[in-house]
């Protein structure tokens, strides 16, 4: 019997020590120490046995199973251990390889635009601040000096949701510019943000999309004025045009939120067939703008004999179309994966002034 065993032994270790992966070596534990294994159907014959052959055998029979139970153990390390090194050898990634073109995607025109702005924003000492799309009619027509039944409201093809049930409509905003009601709301001036993000009015050609982007622009203290408010797109538009100069004609206008308010245009050329911003003989429209009306700064409980300041609203979409080209908006939003190709940014070139944002 003694004999038996130190066979079996043997004849399993062996089994053990030649399997070559982890399934081997499971059905080399389940024919040994499974239900019907060989180990298993010995110490079945214990029961049939003497007393004495009992305490002979018991013990040797279990040391049998332990060491056959140990040995597919220390296997069991040996193939896994053998299993991960194989799998860490063909997943490996060298993070120091440039990304291929091919796989990476592209940064959509008008997202580069927006952080252009940041970029040259923050370089000036702005914020970015955000509200939401879906706005209240506080923040996106009233608190801007836009009471019901003011005739801007009509100009503004505002899509409104479906009233609560005290009647307040909720609104897609029209414009950034409740984004600065939610500022001066929260904020004590000074302040000095930027605001851009989606806008929404119901309307649809060659260059107007239902769904468009602005940038908004806030900065209220105590002695802001006019020449700040030039000075400060005299800076942007030259920054972002990436032009040594820009001129730029304040043309007067009407926004209920400003007074006085007015229209900027830069003088560019269209020589050529392509916009040239900087010098020529054309004007561009290009953003409305103003000082901050005192109704606007009363409406956020802001003492208008102690605090003034400027705004402006400008197009982010018209701006990507000047600058990188593009002549119909619509296809900004198709997700044809040819246009984003042709069109879209490199994912890892951030804009910096100091690096060039568009390079
Ligand atoms: N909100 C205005 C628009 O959408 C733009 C604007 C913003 C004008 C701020 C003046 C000041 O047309």
């Amino acid at each position: 019997m003694q004999e038996q065993i130190s066979a079996l032994k043997e004849d399993i270790t062996a089994r053990i020590d030649a399997a070559s992966d982890l399934a081997a070596l499971e059905d080399i534990r389940v024919a040994a120490l499974g239900k019907k294994g060989s180990v298993s159907e010995l110490m079945k014959g214990l029961g049939r046995m003497s007393p004495e052959e009992r305490k002979e055998m018991g013990p040797a029979l279990n040391s049998l199973k332990n060491d056959v139970a140990d040995a597919i153990t220390a296997r069991k390390d040996v193939l896994e251990e053998a299993a991960l090194d194989a799998r860490l050898k063909s997943e490996k990634v060298d993070i120091t390889l440039p990304v291929l073109d091919h796989a990476a995607g592209s940064v959509h025109p008008i997202s580069q635009v927006m952080d252009e702005i940041a970029e040259i924003f923050a370089s000036l000492g702005f914020d970015v601040a955000e509200g939401p799309d879906i706005e209240s009619d506080f923040h996106n027509f009233t608190a801007l000096n836009i009471p019901p039944e003011h005739p801007a409201r009509q100009d503004h093809d505002t899509f409104y949701l479906k009233p609560d049930a005290n009647g307040d409509r909720k609104v897609l905003r029209t414009h950034t510019s409740p984004v600065q009601i939610r500022t001066m709301l929260s904020k004590e001036p000074p302040i000095r943000i930027i605001a851009p993000g989606r806008t929404y009015r119901s309307d649809s050609d060659a260059t107007h999309t239902p769904m468009f982007h602005q940038v908004e622009g806030l900065v209220i203290d105590r002695d802001t004025h006019l020449g700040h408010l030039k000075g400060t797109l005299e800076a942007f538009l030259k920054a972002f045009f990436e032009v040594d100069a820009v001129t730029l004609r304040l043309r007067p206008s009407y926004f209920p939120f400003t007074e006085p308010s007015m229209e900027v245009d830069v003088q560019c050329s269209f020589e050529g067939g392509t916009v040239k911003i900087g010098d020529g003989n054309d004007w561009l429209e290009i953003l409305g703008s103003g000082m901050v009306n005192p109704k606007v700064l009363e409406a956020c409980n802001l003492d208008p004999n102690v605090y003034q300041g400027f705004a402006f609203g400008c197009g982010i979409d018209r701006l990507a179309m000047l600058k990188y080209g593009m002549n119909d908006l619509r296809a900004f939003f198709d997700a044809d994966l040819r246009w984003l190709k042709h069109y879209g940014f490199r994912a890892l070139d951030l804009p910096t002034i100091a690096g060039g944002l568009s390079r």
